[in-house]
């Protein structure tokens, strides 16, 4: 696997993650690409491969559109451009349901492929075997518990969970099923607030919340919505801290108009000696010549 950053010792572990239960909150971001990871990495604790890059980056309706290949190629990406954060690439669904054998080899191809730390899955109760399974091929899991992306189509839409005594019960239950298989942390996404912060005082391994609750353990949100580049819905829970949607719609207005009026390219950003085509260096960077 190509690495490159340099390889360093400073690597945050699942354990650290777990530890950090009921400490200072867990800062975690998806993540899909290199530049993107290069630029997170020094300011989180863990960066999530999530499988909603087939929706953000690959333009799916819903997470199903992620493929085990699609995982490992952004998976690697990400390791490359990173040093420091715990990486966990989510397991598509099709991947694990099935059994807990499909699950371990899913799971170990993941980490085989991209050298990531840990891989998560969506489900609690009814993924139990498969959680302890993959833990107990030596592999960390991530569980994700409550409202369940891959589960959308079949639950007739985004739904929060935990308005009734019935799904508050089975929200427990789904927790404490997580932990007891081992799980190093678990995601907590869209429940009703007060069933959020119950379930992280109940468990003894960190919740990472999503549309849960400021009292979970950290907080994760996907990155693109983070920095208002979601061109479709933007949930209610997410806080857009930038617009890059106004950033790159201003670039490119500025650079429609530059093209056409021939002010780009301008005298510094063509080649105007031309000597320097002779020249070896020349058209070896990423897009060609870096000669100044
Ligand atoms: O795929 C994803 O981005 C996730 C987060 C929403 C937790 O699972």
């Amino acid at each position: 696997m190509a690495t490159r950053l340099p390889t360093t010792d400073i690597r945050i572990g699942t354990e650290l993650i777990r530890r950090r239960k009921g400490g200072t909150p867990l800062v975690c971001l998806t993540a899909y690409t290199y530049p993107v990871a290069r630029l997170l990495d020094p300011h989180v604790d863990l960066l999530l491969v999530g499988d909603s890059v087939a929706m953000v980056l690959h333009g799916h309706e819903t997470t199903l559109g992620a493929s085990l290949e699609m995982m490992i190629a952004h998976g690697q990406a990400v390791m490359r451009g990173s040093a420091r954060a715990c990486i966990v690439v989510d397991m598509p669904a099709g991947s694990y349901e099935e059994s807990a054998d499909q699950a371990v080899a899913s799971a170990r191809r993941i980490v085989d492929e991209t050298g990531c730390q840990a891989v998560k899955l969506e489900g609690g109760v009814d993924m139990a075997a498969q959680i302890a399974a993959i833990v107990a091929a030596g592999i960390p899991v991530m569980g994700h518990i409550g409202l369940l992306p891959q589960s959308v189509e079949k639950d007739g839409g985004y739904k929060i969970k935990g308005r009734t005594d019935e799904t508050i019960a089975s929200l427990i239950a789904d927790a404490l099923a997580v932990e007891k298989a081992g799980a190093f942390s678990v995601v907590i996404e869209g429940t009703i607030e007060a069933v959020a912060a119950d379930i992280t005082r109940r468990i003894a391994i960190p919740t990472i919340g999503i549309g849960a609750s400021g009292e979970c353990d950290g907080q994760i949100l996907v990155i693109d919505d983070m920095v208002g580049l979601t061109v479709d819905r933007v949930p209610k829970f997410v806080k857009e801290y930038a617009d890059l949607r106004g950033v790159i719609v201003h670039a490119a207005e500025r650079y429609a108009s530059e093209v056409r009026s021939r002010t780009f390219p301008g005298p510094d950003h063509v080649f105007a000696d031309s000597k320097v085509f002779a020249d070896s260096k020349v058209l070896s960077g990423t897009h060609g010549g870096d000669d100044a």
